[in-house]
Order: structure tokens, then sequence, then C-alpha cells
């Protein structure tokens, strides 16, 4: 899949937001070694702390698959800013993908993009173990 494609199915996953709360609609779309390629949307909750971003529903449902090798992943929001991704999804990625490219887009569907490391310097992973 090209780029462009992986945005455009990140964009498209804003339609399937369900942010009555914030009113920000969050789409992703993840992109795995085998090139295969699981979406996600903001999934908001009467009780605030209980909804989950874009990218972790993504990112869930593919390792749910049996998918975990996961070379990039688009986010698409509706600001001005790119829409990067928060702090827990910048963790949940370091899991699985330390090295993985994170493209974030805004409204205009321009995008910029960054390595994780850069979006988590020193993060905690699991190289303890
Ligand atoms: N959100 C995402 O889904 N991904 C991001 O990268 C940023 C924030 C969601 C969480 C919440 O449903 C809404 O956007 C407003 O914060």
């Amino acid at each position: 899949m090209t780029e462009r494609e992986l945005c455009q199915k990140a964009i498209g996953m804003m339609d399937m937001a369900y942010c009555p709360y914030s009113h920000f609609p969050v789409g992703a779309a993840v992109e795995c070694s085998d090139g295969s390629v699981f979406t996600g949307c903001n999934i908001e909750n009467a009780a605030y702390g209980a909804g989950t971003c874009a990218e972790r529903t993504a990112l869930s449902k593919a390792v749910s698959e049996g998918h975990r090798d996961f070379v990039r992943i688009a986010i698409a929001g509706k600001s001005d800013d790119f829409c990067v991704p928060c702090g827990i999804c910048r963790q949940f990625m370091m899991e699985f993908a330390p090295d993985i490219e994170v493209i974030c887009l805004n409204g205009k569907g321009e995008n910029r993009k960054f390595a994780l490391r850069e979006l988590l310097p020193y993060g905690f992973d699991n190289t303890w173990l």
C-alpha cells in the first residue's frame, strides 16, 4: 500500500469515530511488515477515562489477529495542527514497534512524519526482560 493510500484509510476511519463528548474524530491505519493493514477510530465513553484512541483501536485489532510487526501508522484528525498520538498511544506503540514511523495528518490532509523514538525519547521498553 502506498503512503497516500494508508493516509486515505486513516482519513476515512474518522467517519467511524464515536466521539459524542469531544466531537473530535480521529482515524488510524497501521501497516504491518507483511503488508496487512488494520484500521481504527476513537471510541469514547460516558465514563470519560474508559474511552480509547484511534491508534490503540487499530493496534489492538492487529495484535488480537496475530500481527505485531508494525512498520508505519497514519493518524488523521480535523485539527489545524497535525494529529499527534497521546502519551499512552506512544507507549503502546513502543511495546511492539519502537522503530515505527508515525504519519500525522491535519484537517487539510497534509502530513508530518516522525520516528516514534522522536515522539517518545528515552521511552521505557521491554529490553529489561
Ligand atoms: N484521540 C485519538 O484518538 N488519537 C489521538 O492521537 C489524539 C486523541 C482522541 C481521544 C478522544 O476521543 C479525542 O481524540 C479527544 O481527545
